[in-house]
Formats: C-alpha cells, sequence, structure tokens
C-alpha cells in the first residue's frame, strides 16, 4: 500500500494543503503546534475511519470553517485509489471511495492500511488492560470484516444486560430474562476471544524475534491471551461454555453492581519477559524494546495476513529512542512506505527520501535528496 497523494480542506490548521509522498521514507518537520500530527491524524483516519484524538469530529473542522475534507489517494496491487471523508458541521460525515458514496463504513474498513506508533504507545504495558484491547481490537477490526460485526453486537448485548441488571435490582423475577442475554453474550464474546487469542499466537512469533533481534539478549518475549475463565488456550466452544457458566454462577453479583463484570471487556494481553509478567517488572528500556517489538509486528502480520504492507506512521516517537532503537526500526522499514514526524530533524534528515516543512498549517518547504549530496531544496 502506497499513498501518492493527501490532500487536506479546512482540517485542523490545513487550510487547502497537498502532500505528494515517495514511496519511502517522508519526513513532517516543523516546531511545535505547526501541523505534523494533523497531518498523521489525517492519514490513520483513513484507516480506522475515525479519529485516533477526537471523539467529537466537529473539532476537526478548522476554526471558522463549515466543513472540511480528507482525500487520500493510494496504490493497492497496482491500482490508484481515491478515498474521500467530508465533515459538515452538524452533519454526520460522508465517504466516498473512487468518487462513489458509500452508505455502509463497514465497506471500508481495511481498504487503506496502516499503522500507528506515537509515545501513547510507550504506556501500552504498564497502562490498563483497556489500552491492550484497544491495541488487539484496531488491529483486528482492520483485518476481519466479521470481527468488527461481532465486536459492535457484543457491545449492543452488553449494553442491553447492563440495563437489564439495573432493572432487576428493583424488581428480581425480571432476572430470568438475563438468560437471553447471557446466550447472546456468549456467541458473540467466544467469537472474539478466539480471533484474539489466533491473531496474538500470531504477532506473539514476531514480537519474540523482534524483540530479541533488539535487545541481542537471551530474554525471550511472549505474548498471551488472558482471559478470566482459564490459563489455557481454549476454542470457541469451550470458551462460550465458560463463559455462560461464568455469567450465571456471578448472575447476583452482576445484579448488586449494576453491570457485567466478566466477559471479553475484561480480558488482558500478558507480556511475559523471560516468563516474568512486564508489568511489573520491566525496566524502561525494556519496555520500550517490547513497545517498539509489539508495534512492528503489528505491520508485519498485517502484511502477511493482508498480502500488501501497511503505511508506517511514526509521531514523534523517534526522539522517544536512542540511536541503536532508531537503528532497529530504520532496518526494518526496510522499503515500506513511512510518514514520520519529528521537531529536530538533525541527522534523521538524511534518512528521508522526501522532508516536508510544515509551518502554520502549510508546507513551506519540500525536500528530496540530491543525487550523492545530501538534500536540495524544491519550490512548494
Ligand atoms: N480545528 C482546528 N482548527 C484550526 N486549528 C486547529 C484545529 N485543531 C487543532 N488546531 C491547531 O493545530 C495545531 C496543533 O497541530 P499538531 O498537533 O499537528 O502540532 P504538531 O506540529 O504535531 O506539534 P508538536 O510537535 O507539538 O506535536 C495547534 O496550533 C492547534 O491550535
Ligand atoms: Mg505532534
Amino acid at each position: 500500500m502506497i499513498i501518492r497523494r493527501l490532500r487536506l480542506e479546512n482540517f485542523r490548521n490545513f487550510a487547502d494543503e497537498t502532500f505528494d509522498f515517495t514511496d519511502g521514507i517522508n519526513i513532517l518537520a516543523g516546531n511545535n503546534a505547526q501541523g505534523k500530527t494533523n497531518c498523521i491524524e489525517a492519514i490513520y483516519f483513513c484507516s480506522c475511519l475515525k479519529s485516533y484524538r477526537v471523539l467529537k469530529e466537529e473539532q476537526l473542522i478548522r476554526f471558522g470553517a463549515e466543513t472540511a475534507a480528507i482525500t487520500l489517494t493510494f496504490l493497492l496491487e497496482g491500482r490508484e485509489e481515491e478515498l474521500k471523508i467530508l465533515f459538515a458541521r452538524g452533519r454526520p460525515k460522508e465517504f466516498r471511495h473512487n468518487g462513489l458514496v458509500v452508505p455502509r463504513l463497514r465497506d471500508l474498513l481495511g481498504c487503506f492500511q496502516s499503522v500507528i506508533f506515537t509515545p501513547d504507545h510507550l504506556n501500552l504495558i504498564k497502562e490498563g488492560p483497556h489500552k491492550r484491547r484497544s491495541f488487539l481490537d484496531m488491529a483486528l477490526c482492520s483485518l476481519e470484516l466479521q470481527y468488527t460485526d461481532q465486536l459492535l453486537s457484543y457491545q449492543k448485548i452488553l449494553k442491553n444486560r447492563n440495563a437489564l441488571l439495573r432493572q432487576c435490582q428493583s424488581d428480581y423475577a425480571l432476572s430470568e430474562m438475563l438468560e437471553i442475554w447471557d446466550e447472546k453474550l456468549a456467541e458473540a464474546g467466544s467469537y472474539i476471544a478466539e480471533a484474539r487469542q489466533k491473531y496474538i499466537m500470531q504477532l506473539s512469533a514476531f514480537v519474540k524475534e523482534y524483540y530479541s533481534e533488539i535487545s541481542q539478549g537471551s530474554e525471550k518475549l511472549k505474548l498471551i491471551y488472558l482471559n478470566q475463565f482459564t490459563k489455557e488456550e481454549v476454542s470457541r466452544e469451550e470458551y462460550a461454555r465458560l463463559f455462560r457458566e461464568r455469567l450465571r454462577r456471578m448472575r447476583d453479583h452482576d445484579i448488586t453492581m449494576g453491570q457485567t463484570m466478566s466477559g471479553i471487556h475484561k480480558d488482558d494481553i500478558l507480556i511475559l519477559l523471560s516468563g516474568k509478567s512486564m508489568k511489573f517488572f520491566a525496566s524502561q528500556g525494556q519496555i520500550r524494546s517490547a513497545v517498539l517489538a509489539m508495534k512492528l509486528a503489528e505491520a508485519e502480520c498485517i502484511t502477511r495476513l493482508q498480502g500488501s504492507e501497511p503505511v508506517l506512521l511514526l509521531d514523534d516517537i523517534l526522539s522517544e529512542l536512542d540511536a541503536h532503537r532508531q537503528k532497529f526500526i530504520f532496518q526494518k522499514m526496510n522499503g515500506r512506505q513511512t510518514v514520520l514526524t519529528t521537531c529536530e530533524l538533525g541527522k534523521i534528515r538524511k534518512k528521508g527520501d522526501k522532508v516536508f516543512s510544515i509551518k502554520e498549517g502549510k508546507v513551506a518547504k519540500i525536500r528530496v535528496p540530491a543525487s550523492g549530496s545530501g538534500c536540495a531544496d524544491q519550490k512548494k
């Protein structure tokens, strides 16, 4: 997957700007608050069809403007595709694929693939399980339409079951109706658990390989999908059975709490380094290496499962990594199209195949390498 062009119209602090990206490493350079992350946000929007920074999409429309648009032109298996997202205040966003309006969002999931890595991901290991579940869900939703459907359906069932649990607090007789929701929850939940388990097994193999390359040591990194019911790896049927059983056993407790206390919305990823949980025992350096390995493994998994390379988006991450880890990440880019941001070009400048200087929501300057002698300025 290769981005050819990105046009931002009234998106964040961009009035109307076009980026013609190159196949290799694209660097967005500039001082703080100039629009570098805004550009990354727009690209990643085209992958997960929502913003990873805000829930209220009106915030994406430029101050004072009524509408905004992101237009991404990219190559997929040699074909040129165009994805356009239109935003308007007070109206739902609209998607257009190759000029045609796409009414159902799900038809676009996985259409454009990218993997994002920001300093926020460095908290993936230490923070609560929610972060790790969302790491899994984001990847799986872009890979499998059915996963997205099952996840949405699970969330809906969970909401209904929780509403009924709260009604049961004042009318216990209603608790008989919970049976229907338990069945539906186990059905969708077991699908999701099995998909997450399979994905983690694939991911874990790459993570292990990358971690030992980065750390050049003998420590082994392993990821395990952690459910609340058993430590064993289980089939979908077995997960559903254990889940149903737990829901029945904990029914009164759930009623008291007014919410469902078991299920895939409580599951986690156990990250073990030489058999010990990293959450409790790892050093800062080990955590950085592990997250780096997980993010690069995510890109590799998408490549293998989807058959095309996702675009790598690195927002401000290089300044967080030491020279050795930076070297590793550049090695792994290995021909993969990358868009990275930085406040300090420094030595990174030489690595860029194209450097965009961003100033106040505009591309102030573009530099491309001149043969043999660093970068030459190009007129905008
Ligand atoms: N809807 C909007 N309309 C206009 N400007 C906006 C909007 N949303 C954000 N901005 C502006 O965008 C700028 C921030 O852009 P961005 O987050 O891309 O910065 P950055 O270049 O990544 O900076 P840093 O290096 O600090 O991360 C701020 O000046 C902010 O006021
Ligand atoms: Mg930024």
